[in-house]
């Protein structure tokens, strides 16, 4: 049977570091649409393209090919990007070309397209309004803005990314305003998705609470 599971919330709330779990344990595939937001970033930045000009950034759509490969790799043109894309030059600017409508299209496009074929497990902002509403099950996964900045903190640091807390949260703040506030398919719950709140649990139980959510749709639907 083919399942397709929406994860959206804001920023930093463990979506990918859940979703990545849950993909290995039911064996599905799990897509990063961030990273690709991301990997768009990366590539304005590297051509000196400025990240609040609209016009000049969706002139590279073209010129932009963005893979996601086995083992969370993230290509750009095929140059593997995966680290670069979690410096903080990167998650600054994110949430600008994440505004632009015509970028959305061109990636949204490449998630459905991705989603079509295989059981999927798809984490973003706009997954369950947009890019799959009509996903078996639907997430919104959120925290403390407290606890996202300490949770994103000491992942750059064990990454060996350099950051302060302030700066961190400084930034979560900010892309939480932009990604709720866009006018073209913005943060925001889907009316059909399950809240979930995860201040004050581990990876483990909100592992554990997003497969009881997905084995509960799968029996509803008459699988096993
Ligand atoms: O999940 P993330 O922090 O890697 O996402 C980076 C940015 O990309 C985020 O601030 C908003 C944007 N984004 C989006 O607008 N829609 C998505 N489906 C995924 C990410």
């Amino acid at each position: 049977m083919k399942i397709s599971v929406a994860i959206d919330g804001p920023a930093a709330a463990g979506k990918s570091t859940v979703a990545k779990k849950v993909a290995e344990i039911k064996g599905y595939t799990y897509i990063d649409t961030g990273a690709m937001y991301r990997a768009f970033t990366w590539y304005c930045l590297e051509k000196g393209v400025d990240c609040q000009d609209e016009a000049a950034c969706v002139a590279l759509i073209p010129e932009v090919n963005i893979k996601l490969r086995p083992g969370h790799v993230v290509l750009c043109n095929d140059i593997d990007v995966t680290r670069q894309i979690r410096e903080p030059r990167v998650s600054g600017n994110v949430s600008y070309i994440a505004s632009y409508k015509d970028i959305r299209l061109f990636l949204v496009d490449q998630q459905r397209t991705m989603a079509g074929k295989h059981s999927v497990i798809m984490d973003g902002r706009d997954i369950g309004t947009y890019v799959l509403p009509n996903a078996d099950v639907k997430i919104y996964q959120i925290a403390s803005v407290e606890t996202r900045a300490i949770r994103r903190y000491d992942e750059n640091i064990s990454k060996g990314i350099p950051c302060t807390l302030e700066e961190i949260e400084e930034d979560v703040r900010k892309r939480d305003y932009i990604d709720s506030h866009r006018a073209f398919a913005p943060l925001k719950p889907a009316p059909d998705s399950v809240l979930l709140d995860t201040s004050f649990m581990s990876v483990d139980e909100v592992v554990n609470a997003v497969i009881e959510i997905i084995d509960k749709k799968i029996q509803e639907k008459g699988g096993n």
